[in-house]
């Protein structure tokens, strides 16, 4: 009994600890891993329209213009990788993919998936460079 009851108390006092400090995470701890997850949600979002056949340039437009005003933000996201020439390099390299779909934005499902590709090319491309 007196063993259950101790294991029970350190297991709440393991979890206030880490909600504790998660809470005082600011939001530049938050920033980089919030921009990519805020690039994927758009990208699953894009994929699932395509898996359900829905590829007219209304469906596709809108996100790839959140991808675009989004990768702006990966620079000021990673504070310790921006200096860098080379993860620089590849987040122009994902900006210029997408000013690409944006100025001829896919009208069919054929036109999308190429965008697709041509989108996680870009992210697997500075992945394979910087992600941890
Ligand atoms: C210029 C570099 C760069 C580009 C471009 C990039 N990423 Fe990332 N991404 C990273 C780095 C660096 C990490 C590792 C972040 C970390 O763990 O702190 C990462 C991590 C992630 C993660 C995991 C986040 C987590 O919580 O661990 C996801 C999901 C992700 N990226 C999605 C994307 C998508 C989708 C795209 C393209 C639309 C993209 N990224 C483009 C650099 C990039």
């Amino acid at each position: 009994m007196v063993f259950a009851i101790g294991l029970l108390v350190g297991m709440v006092t393991v979890v206030m600890l880490l909600r504790a400090l998660d809470a005082r995470r600011t939001w530049e701890d938050r920033y980089p891993q919030a921009t990519m997850h805020m690039l994927d949600a758009q990208v699953q979002q894009l994929r699932a329209s395509g898996a359900a056949n829905r590829c007219a340039a209304t469906d596709a437009l809108p996100r790839l213009q959140s991808l675009r005003s989004l990768a702006n933000d990966i620079e000021p996201a990673f504070a310790d990788l921006r200096d860098d020439a080379r993860f620089a390099a590849h987040a122009g390299d994902l900006r210029a993919r997408l000013d690409t779909a944006l100025a001829s934005p896919p009208l069919h499902c054929e036109g999308a998936q190429a965008v697709m590709t041509s989108v996680t090319e870009g992210c697997n491309a500075c992945h394979r460079d910087f992600r941890r």
